[in-house]
């Protein structure tokens, strides 16, 4: 895939300023990050960069403060965090974006081998709208531009796409690393591939089924969207998350499988809770014996095995969306087994597995695996809008 793309070392670097899109977008409570990872992937690439005594100008968007400087979502917090994986000083330099004069200066004054991190890009207006005036300011502080924010890369922003067309343009080490790992789990996977699919709502991801059920051989959902299958099927749910109104929808989503040869594997039993409360009693049911006063919170036991052997039989598996609410005790048991399960297989061998989704990188953390599979992806909505077969603009940007 990445023939496709213009790499990091196809550009010349030598004592250039690089413009380097990166996703600091990370978690931050009480002004501490509590997730470095996307900092973490960011380290390969700046290194590079410094190696050649060239700047690294580092470009992103922090949170969503709608076109405004708010100091609430100033990139100045997560300075600190980024010095410390990087093992490099970082310099800060602020700008609204509508005058980048100051930003202009402090890179012309900082020595070769510098890193500075410039403001949250999403303080002003013009990088949602993909402005182009702002792209030109942008490009006017560098030389070259790397990009290595594949979870930014849905976005048509200034900084994510109007930039990459401005000057010489590459993916970095970890863009470069998401789109191989992305091809091997969906673009041309080792078959059979089984997909998990979790997560509370059908209605958030029904392209996503669409796709998927045109593409691998097994389609696991679990998690409250399984109820709206279970539902369509004419069984009873309870008081579970249902989104009844979509029943219509699930049923074409399974004729559609039918159609492509795509086995879809529902739960069969469930983990029922009468309050939606960690820790509060539950019992195990079949599907086609829910309590009509009962939510299901968790897939049970036979399902887990009945999954577990489709995994067995896969040699590659995409996972996006915890199969239980998982950040409540008991009902983590489900998605907990299955991660330890893929993790095993891919361990010993057997499996190609990527992974991505904000929730479920948390739930294979929970379940102590999250170094354990081929890939996990840092993305969320990148993760989702490529599994859905979308193209993006962030990384389209970069073709050659
Ligand atoms: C993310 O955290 O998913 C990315 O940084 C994109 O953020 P956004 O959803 O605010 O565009
Ligand atoms: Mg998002």
């Amino acid at each position: 895939m990445t023939e496709h793309f213009k790499t990091l070392d196809e550009l010349d670097l030598s004592n250039k300023v690089v413009l380097l899109r990166a996703d600091l977008n990370v978690p931050v409570a009480d002004g501490k990050v509590t997730d470095a990872t996307r900092i973490e992937r960011l380290v390969p690439t700046i290194r590079e960069i410094v190696k050649h005594d060239a700047k690294v100008v580092l470009l992103s968007h922090f949170g969503r403060p709608k076109g405004k400087v708010d100091p609430e979502f100033s990139l100045e917090q997560v300075c600190s965090a980024v010095a410390d994986v990087t093992g490099h000083p970082v310099g800060f330099v602020a700008t609204d974006w509508t005058d980048v004069g100051a930003a202009k200066q402090a890179i012309a004054e900082a020595p070769a081998g510098s890193v500075l991190v410039l403001e949250n890009t999403r303080f002003h207006a013009g990088e949602e709208a993909n402005d182009p005036e702002l792209a030109k300011r942008m490009a006017s502080l560098g030389d070259v531009y790397v990009n290595d924010a594949f979870s930014a890369a849905h976005r048509a922003h200034a900084s994510t796409e109007g930039l990459a067309h401005l000057l010489p343009a590459a993916a970095g080490l970890a863009m470069e690393g998401e789109l191989d790992a992305l091809e091997k789990g969906l673009g041309k996977p080792k078959k059979p591939v089984v997909a998990i699919v979790g997560g509370a709502k059908v209605s958030s991801k029904i392209d996503l089924l669409e796709n998927l059920v045109t593409k691998v051989d097994g389609l696991v959902i679990g998690g409250g969207m399984a109820n709206t299958f279970l539902f369509a099927q004419g069984y009873g749910v309870g008081k579970s998350l249902c989104e009844k109104d979509l029943a219509d929808t699930a049923r074409r989503i399974m004729d559609k499988a039918d159609k492509a040869n795509c086995a879809i594997i529902l739960p069969v039993d469930a983990v029922v809770s009468w309050h939606f409360k960690a820790k509060s009693p539950t019992r195990l049911y079949g599907v086609d014996a829910i309590d009509p006063d009962g939510m299901i919170l968790d897939i049970g036991p036979q399902s887990i095995e009945r999954i577990n052997g489709a995994i067995d039989d896969a040699h590659t598996v995409i996972w996006n969306g915890p199969v239980g609410a998982f950040e409540m005790e008991p009902f983590d048991a489900g998605t907990v087994a299955i991660a330890k399960h893929v993790a095993k297989r891919t361990h010993d061998g057997h499996l190609v597995s990527v992974a991505g989704g904000g929730d479920t990188v948390s739930a294979l953390a929970h379940a102590g695996v999250k170094d354990a599979l081929t890939y996990v992806s840092t993305a969320g909505g990148a993760f989702l809008e490529w599994m859905e077969g979308k193209p993006l603009p962030g990384v389209e940007a970069l073709k050659k």
